[in-house]
């Protein structure tokens, strides 16, 4: 036997002692580790204490068959089975894969035939384990860049909230709305994930705006307000660059752009602006109208619906407006 697979663990049931005895003897001539039960139930006790490779079952044995055995090791352990049977007429080799088993071999059997068997199903489980491996080790770095984007998003949310503190939580319950919105329009799972991102920190931007026009209590100048209305375009350009699994930046930079192509800063109209934007738009309306701003109280939820309501069509994408306003009608979003 090849080194890699000596020491494996092999287990030989047949309620033949003759054929059991033949093999074990062989096997360790081999450097193989082998165990020899006379039943499937004694089988099965091994099982439950040893760790096994590949189990070599005889196919007709009194009582639990090499069958049965076999759905039994395949339900409940790891190891890989080769049936061994002298009736090949009564068992087709696609039955006996079919119920789990790595290999059939028909009696008489030769110690070189039955080696050669047992190494192939060692390499195959040799190959599979790699790949378990290889892909578990893939989901874990793909979950910790997760994990990083989420906290790089958070920092950045932070960050503007610092300077800001009206804006501080804003962008928190946005976010939670639009991906509500966008689960009630039943969106994927990752297109609500990048939502849930681009909600996060849609306004960041507004680091450029000095701190005075963002608190500024009372009506802001047009010039002010002229100011306020870059943030799209400086939230984009200071993502822009950062390869985002979604279109982060241009859901921050289309924001503020409205169906009928009066909003900022391309005056984009329709389905040229991305449904997430026009998610994020409706949501970023209703939070900022139903809470209190610098220049003026809340106004409340009511006002908001009504808003929103009366531009569906118009300024508002009306898919989004009545997931929004079903949603907020069943009882399934609150802002708190
Ligand atoms: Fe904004």
């Amino acid at each position: 036997m090849v080194k890699q697979y000596k020491a494996a663990r092999i287990l030989v049931v047949d309620d033949d002692e003759s054929i059991r005895k033949i093999i074990q003897i062989a096997l360790r001539e081999n450097g193989l580790v082998c165990f020899t039960a006379s039943s499937g139930d004694e089988a099965i006790t091994i099982l439950s204490e040893e760790t096994i490779d590949v189990v070599i079952a005889d196919i007709h044995m009194p009582g639990m068959d090499g069958i049965e055995l076999t759905k039994i090791v395949k339900d409940r352990y790891k190891s890989d089975v080769i049936v061994l049977t002298g009736f090949v007429q009564e068992f087709t080799y696609e039955r006996v894969v079919e119920e789990g088993a790595s290999d059939f071999i028909q009696k008489p059997v030769t110690i070189e035939e039955l080696l050669v068997r047992i190494k192939r199903v060692l390499k195959e489980r040799k190959l599979l384990s790699e790949r378990n491996k290889a892909e578990s080790e893939l989901q874990n770095s793909y979950e910790q860049l997760q994990k990083a984007i989420k906290g790089i998003i958070h920092a950045m949310a932070v960050t503007v909230e610092i300077r800001d503190p009206y804006t501080a939580g804003h962008q928190k319950r946005v976010a939670a709305l639009a991906c509500a919105i966008a689960e009630e329009l039943g969106l994927n799972a990752d297109t609500i994930d990048g939502i849930r991102m681009a909600g996060a920190i849609h306004d960041h931007g507004k680091i450029s705006v000095p701190a005075e026009i963002l608190s500024k209590p009372g009506q802001l100048t047009r010039f002010e307000f002229g100011i306020i209305k870059t943030h799209p375009q400086v939230g984009y350009d200071i993502l822009r660059n950062i390869e985002f699994p979604w279109p982060v930046d241009q859901m921050i930079l289309q924001h503020h752009e409205r169906l009928n192509g009066s909003g900022y800063p391309a005056g984009l109209s329709g389905k040229k602006i991305l449904i997430e934007a026009r998610i994020i738009a409706v949501a970023d309306v209703l939070e900022a109208m139903a809470n209190h701003r610098p220049y003026r109280p809340a106004l409340g939820i009511e006002k908001a619906l009504e808003e929103i309501k009366k531009n569906r069509d118009s300024i508002y994408d009306p898919d989004v407006v009545n997931a929004c306003l079903k949603l907020l009608a069943d009882g399934k979003f609150d802002f708190e």
